[in-house]
């Protein structure tokens, strides 16, 4: 039975007994922190087990893609080692949100591996949790297992047990009840609980979870609302199982896709280890960038960017130093694409990512190997230096993993307290760095935070509450004194979120303070600028005003931003994720994620989309609520940004954001939206700059102007400006080559004259002359045609444009006795220049025509004394 197979009838079998056939979620765990990759199916129904939400089914079924690189549960470094290890691996399940529990799902179980499945029940054992008296019962005097095939397994050591599962350090969790299959005694290994087990012979193949619990932070049990089953099938081994192979590796689906890396490598032996570590690793690189992740240095990224260069490294080490690993794309959406439509979707884009990935390491990946070959060579104990781990790391980009499977193949270890220092030492610098000339925290704890009043008011009457002079305190300064104001409240924005500072002023009785910039630290304002009239003393009653016209112009750009970037997500893909934003009044700025140059017509597009939002005239929504409405609401937050339990969501356009930052009060006001650069800012990060409102029109009139500008010049319209201009310019091509034509003529033209001044030195015929008006290429053309003539010695010069132009050719049969480079360099240092080419021919140049008679002279004494 072929994998594909496996998997429909697994679903098809529990949608017979009304399961709801559910898609598999993300790789990327939707709202849930506590997990760097979606690891098992139920991760996509912890709230239903929960009972934090409800759903229209009670029962369903899925197979689900798993990642287990990074994180809690880490295979990466056994891929390519074991039968059974997978950092991707798909996961079949069948689920009961408070509907059935053990007695059903043991029964299904049974019933689906020995009539579906065929798998003889003899062959199968299982496991319960040790206290379980209630599944000991179901699988003996229900299903019929022999007792003496129903093991007890009670709690490890560290407290755990392969019998209790949990999805992680919290969260819904219970007893589990594990099938196995016996491989037979020809295989070593013991069953489950004894001191075998780690053999091969008794294989788990399915885990049926009894979810009961929600194990919370302190790691106390409480009761779920209702018992649920939760379990998990690995597709990989019940097919190794059902295929009779022995390991994972072997089964239909893998079979194809080591022969496609074999193809992509170009290798014969399709039993080398390395194929199977490209086999798992295209399979988890593929469906991580499908579900979005792009490789990069910092967290789910830099998982994907490792299995990447481990892969890149095995393709190394089988001799492929060309990029290949793309190149196995194919097949694996050939296998899974049916299943996986996505795969077919988004395959371009993986085979463009994995591509760029392999571009970027492989300029460092053969110069870090070989500075690793000499310190192994040199090392004098089984360890490889921690300065080493470190160099490699930074500079030629190899993950610590890589380097430690590298080490492990020779039988060596890595010293990582060694690494560690170094990673710090980098760390210390890196803040030593950015501390210079930054400003320094403000000793200001003490005072008492800011009311924000500044989103719906441009002014506001309050008090100061402390004034700061170079970071100190003060009780009062006088006109002309730079200073810091802290209010009692403001309707000044405080620079964050990429949103820039209000200005404005502060007034109050005799004195004036211009605002020139607002930051906040923590929750406390501070109000940059000068005194410009009068005295201000702490304690004194202001008025605070912004400058609303400015600020006007912030709005447009903020409230364009969360349009631009809604646009970029709906035209570009999922993957966009922003990294990082600027909103002043001037423009706007965003950075995301995306592995290549936005095209001229997305751009276009883009424009497209952003401009009919603002015509759609939609009211600006915002709304205060807990973070997990906000969620709930899909509300796109950033990734690794830390937020209160209440926050800020900006709704317009079809755009859920969190944010902290001022708006218009619908998107009508943003008036027009013009992209003015796109460019790329890192690797895989693009930017993009835009402006809004005035500024927009602003520079499409000067785009305009430009257009009648040229047209005016062209005599033409603007409709006929393209023709036009590629008229021209298929004029001035055809005059280059009349020009080129004609000069060519004028040289030849004194080619009888020059062939008549030929000098016959020794029966070798010698041409030195002066070709007025010759360009060099020319130049070359007369004196290939002459040497064709005479067979002889050819020295050409000419003057253009105030330089020399210098070619010599010199007959084959002649080259062992003078070298046309040699004769060259003779006429070439005295007109103050040089030249080279082959023994036969040279070209060279020079920049003192005036010696253009003497170089003539010294070259024929030379041609003269070599012949001689
Ligand atoms: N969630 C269970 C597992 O991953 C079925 O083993």
């Amino acid at each position: 039975m072929k994998t594909n197979e496996i998997r429909r009838k697994f679903i098809d079998f529990f949608v017979s007994k009304g399961h709801r056939e559910v898609a598999s979620s993300s790789l990327l765990p939707a709202n849930d922190p506590t997990l760097l990759f979606t690891n098992a199916g139920m991760n996509q129904f912890k709230d239903c087990f929960l009972g934090l939400e409800k759903r229209d089914y009670k029962t369903a079924t899925t197979a689900q893609k798993c990642v287990r690189a990074g994180g809690k549960h880490n295979d990466l470094e056994n891929v390519g080692f074991t039968a059974r290890h997978h950092t991707f691996f798909e996961m079949l399940g069948n689920f009961s949100f408070g509907d059935y529990f053990k007695e059903k799902a043991i029964t299904y179980a049974w019933e689906l591996l020995t009539t579906v499945y065929n798998l003889p029940a003899e062959k199968l054992l299982v496991t319960v949790y040790h206290t379980d008296d209630e599944a000991f019962d179901i699988w003996n005097k229900v299903i019929g297992v022999p007792a003496e095939k129903i093991i007890r397994i009670g709690d490890k050591a560290d407290g755990g047990s392969d019998n209790f599962w949990q999805m992680g350090d919290t969260g819904p969790c219970g007893p589990c009840s594990e099938i196995f299959y016996d491989h037979g005694d020809h295989i070593w290994g013991g069953p489950p609980g004894s001191a075998e087990e780690d053999g091969d012979r008794f294989i788990e193949i399915w885990n049926l979870v009894f979810m009961q619990f929600n194990r919370d932070e302190e790691g106390t049990l409480h009761p779920l609302p209702n018992p649920s089953i939760d379990t998990g099938m690995g597709l990989e081994r019940i097919s190794a199982i059902l295929q009779k192979v022995h390991s994972n590796y072997e089964i239909d689906l893998f079979v194809n896709l080591i022969q496609a890396s074999a193809d992509a490598v170009g290798i014969k032996d399709l039993n080398n280890n390395s194929l199977k570590v490209l086999s798992d690793h295209i399979r988890s690189v593929s469906f991580l960038i499908a579900d979005g992740i792009l490789p990069s240095n910092e967290g789910r990224g830099y998982v994907l960017r490792r299995i990447i260069r481990r892969a890149i490294r095995h393709g190394y080490k089988l001799g492929q130093k060309d990029l290949f690993f793309y190149k196995i794309v194919p097949a694996l959406v050939k296998e899974m694409g049916e299943a996986y439509p996505q795969l077919v979707e988004k395959q371009d884009f993986i085979i463009e990512t994995i591509k760029e990935e392999e571009k970027r390491f492989s300029t460092t990946l053969e110069n870090g190997l070989k500075l690793l070959e000499a310190d192994i060579a040199n090392l004098k104990s089984k360890e490889i230096q921690g300065e080493t781990i470190f160099k490699l790391y930074d500079t030629y980009g190899f993950p610590v993993d890589l380097t430690n499977d590298i080490a492990r193949e020779q039988d060596l270890t890595l010293d990582m307290a060694g690494f560690e220092r170094c990673m710090e030492e980098q760390r210390e610098r890196a803040r030593a760095a950015s501390n210079f000339g930054a400003e320094k925290l403000l000793k200001i704890d003490h005072l008492a935070q800011t009311a924000f009043k500044g989103y719906e008011q441009a002014d506001s009457e309050a008090e100061i509450h402390a004034i700061l002079v170079n970071g100190e305190e003060v009780d009062q300064i006088h006109n002309g004194d730079e200073a810091m104001i802290v209010l009692t409240e403001t309707p000044f924005y405080g620079e964050s979120g990429g949103q820039v500072g209000d200005t404005g002023t502060i007034k109050g009785d005799g004195f004036t303070f211009l605002v020139k910039d607002t930051k906040k630290q923590q929750d406390i304002f501070l109000h940059i600028g000068v005194v410009t009239e009068g005295s201000i003393s702490k304690s004194a009653k202001v008025t605070a005003e912004i400058d609303n016209s400015r600020r006007n112009l912030i709005r447009k750009n903020h409230s364009a931003t969360h349009l631009l970037h809604k646009a970029l997500q709906t035209l570009l893909g999922s993957h966009i994720e922003q990294k990082g934003s600027l909103v002043t009044d001037e423009r706007l700025r965003f950075d995301f994620s995306h592995n290549k140059p936005v095209s001229f017509a997305e751009l276009q597009n883009i424009e497209r989309m952003v401009n009919e939002a603002i015509r759609q005239n939609d009211p600006i929504l915002i709304e205060e609520m807990a973070i997990d409405d906000a969620k709930a609401k899909g509300a796109m937050a950033l990734f690794g940004e830390k937020y209160g339990d209440q926050v800020r969501v900006v709704e317009m356009g079809g755009s859920i954001e969190l944010c902290g930052g001022t708006h218009v009060a619908a998107t009508g006001d943003i008036g027009l939206f013009k992209i003015t650069q796109e460019t790329g800012i890192a690797a895989g990060v693009r930017r993009i700059e835009a402006v809004t409102g005035g500024q927009a029109v602003e520079i499409m009139l000067e785009e305009s102007a430009t257009l009648h500008h040229l047209g005016a010049t062209l005599k033409t319209d603007s409709a006929h400006i393209t023709s036009r201009v590629e008229q021209a310019l298929d004029e001035s091509k055809s005059l280059r080559k009349e020009l080129a034509q004609l000069q060519s003529k004028l040289v030849f033209a004194n080619r009888g004259a020059i062939l008549g001044k030929a000098e016959v030195i020794h029966d070798v015929k010698v041409i030195l002359a002066k070709v007025d008006g010759a360009d060099s290429r020319s130049l070359r053309e007369l004196c290939d045609n002459l040497q064709a003539e005479t067979q002889g010695i050819t020295l050409l010069m000419s003057e253009v444009d105030g330089r020399v132009a210098i070619v010599a050719g010199v007959d084959k049969a002649l080259t062992s006795t003078i070298k046309a480079g040699e004769l060259l360099n003779i006429a070439a240092t005295i007109v103050g220049g040089k030249g080279g080419g082959r023994p036969d021919s040279a070209t060279g140049a020079g920049s003192n025509p005036q010696e253009i008679p003497q170089a003539f002279k010294a070259a024929d004494e030379w041609i003269k004394a070599k012949l001689g």
